[in-house]
């Protein structure tokens, strides 16, 4: 293990010692954590790797989105939305919201700092955390810093990276090909025959976005999806499913979903969607498969506007070849086949994290690791579970703050002379 004994290693970057915890990610997650520790008057910095907040909702999601689930499931800790602001908010809406958040609570990001590794220093019992610059106009581009503090708050998501599974073919197909966090709009896919990889929410909104600029969408279900209501007479389904949860075990809501769903969307599989024999909430729990909440797919697929197809065996010059032995032809290729969390690229030295990105206790119990390291918003529970770690991780560190900040100022004063502070 590196140390800070390693004088040349250490001296070699810029390095900036920060009092308080070192946040990484500038999205909802960690600007709820950095809220919740400004009210308990604890300073941080938080390193983003891109050039504003909430960059995924920014930059990496598409122009009709609008949150699936109703408004007060969806607000941080210590401000709610607007009361103006409708049941289910625009995606403009939430972004401007995260703005003023951010505004509310003065919250300043480091932007443009890209953390490519962080590690815990046995030596001197300090995260240390290093960090690329990205930001060509800011001058910092490649520029490395360490940043070195006495905790350690991983808020980079869940979707931190997209998945574009390989595919036989693919670079034979010669059409155009972009993962769904690229698309803004079906605009340019107007008259084309577009295959759609991947039936989660989004690649079920965007057909359905597809079908709205007269494209034909051609929607991939390689296995089995479960597809409810996004409200029943006019309640949300979420809401209701969390209700009935405080008074029934999961099996039973399971089941109460899947009549309802039945109720209200009819039979699916005979459009291609099979359910999973697991009831979608423990599906949700045990595998992290989000259900679909429709919002206009279904009645879009029963239209015959979006085809239901099979899995992909392989892709050829403006082709598509499917499982079942179908050949279609094909302009576009969108693929909505999900994320993955970035950390076991940078975060080392700890098994707090499993392979997959997410930490291996589950909720509610994922958000404290040991040696002042700590996670939020990979509950698999969206930005309800993200606000309830962050409420319990600026407690925790309060509290060890008011206990350490002596020891801290000893060391900062140690190292003054090679180090600034913020
Ligand atoms: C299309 C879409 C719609 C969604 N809709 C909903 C919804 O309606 N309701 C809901 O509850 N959830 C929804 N989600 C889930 C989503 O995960 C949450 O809304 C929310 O964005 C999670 O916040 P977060 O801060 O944990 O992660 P993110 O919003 O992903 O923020 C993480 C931040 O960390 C930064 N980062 C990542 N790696 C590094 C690094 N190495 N160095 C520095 N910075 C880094 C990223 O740039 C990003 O800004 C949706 C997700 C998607 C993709
Ligand atoms: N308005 C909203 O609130 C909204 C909108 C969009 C997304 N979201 C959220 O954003 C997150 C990501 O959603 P997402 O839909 O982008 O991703 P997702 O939920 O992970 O869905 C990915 C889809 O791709 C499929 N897939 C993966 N690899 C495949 C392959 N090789 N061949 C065929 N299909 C493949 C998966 O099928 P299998 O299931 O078979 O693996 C699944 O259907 C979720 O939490 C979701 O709820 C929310």
């Amino acid at each position: 293990m590196s140390s800070m004994s390693d004088p040349f290693d250490f001296f070699s970057r810029r390095c900036v010692w920060v009092h308080g915890p070192i946040i990484v990610g500038a999205g909802p997650s960690g600007l709820a954590v950095g809220a919740c520790l400004k009210e308990q008057g604890v300073p941080f910095v938080i390193l983003e790797r891109s050039d504003c907040i909430a960059s995924l909702w920014q930059k990496r999601t598409y122009d009709r989105l609008k949150i699936h689930l109703p408004k007060q499931f969806c607000q941080l800790p210590k401000l709610p939305f607007p009361e103006d602001y409708p049941e289910y908010p625009s995606k403009e809406e939430f972004i401007r919201y995260l703005e003023s958040y951010a505004k509310h609570f003065n919250i300043n990001p480091r932007f443009n700092q890209s953390v490519q590794s962080a590690r815990y220093d046995e030596t001197c019992r300090l995260w240390r955390v290093r960090t690329v610059g990205t930001g060509a106009e800011a001058g910092n581009w490649n520029a490395e810093v360490e940043y070195i503090g006495r905790w350690l708050v991983v808020a980079t998501g869940e979707n931190a990276e997209k998945v574009v599974p390989e595919m036989e073919g693919l670079a034979q197909f010669g059409g155009d090909v972009t993962h769904v966090c690229d698309y803004k709009s079906g605009d340019i896919y107007r008259g084309k025959r577009v295959l759609v990889v991947g039936c989660g929410n989004s690649g079920m909104e965007v057909c359905v976005d597809l079908c709205d600029h007269d494209a034909f969408p051609s929607m991939v279900v390689r296995d089995s999806v479960h597809v409810l209501p996004r409200e029943v007479l006019g309640k949300s389904t979420f809401e209701l499913a969390v209700f009935l949860l405080k008074w029934l075990p999961l099996w039973l809501v399971d089941r109460i979903l899947l009549v309802l769903a039945w109720l209200v969307l009819g039979n699916v599989e005979k459009y291609g969607l099979k359910r999973p024999s697991t009831g979608p909430l423990e599906l949700k729990n045990t595998q992290g498969r989000t259900p679909v909440l429709d919002i206009g797919t279904l009645s879009k697929i029963r239209s015959g506007d979006i085809t239901v197809v099979p899995g992909v065996k392989r892709f050829m010059p403006s082709k598509v070849e499917l499982v079942d032995g179908q050949v279609l032809d094909v302009d576009s290729v969108i693929f909505a086949t999900g994320y993955r969390s970035n950390v076991p690229r940078w975060l080392q030295g700890t098994d707090f994290f499993s392979k997959d990105g997410y930490p291996k206790v589950p909720f509610p119990n994922g958000w404290k690791g040991n040696s002042g390291l700590y996670a939020v918003g990979f509950t698999r529970r969206g930005l309800s579970g993200a606000s309830s770690d962050a409420v319990r991780i600026a407690k925790d560190i309060a509290r060890v703050w008011k206990e350490e900040t002596k020891p801290a100022k000893g060391l900062t004063a140690c190292h003054r002379r090679c180090m600034s502070q913020i």
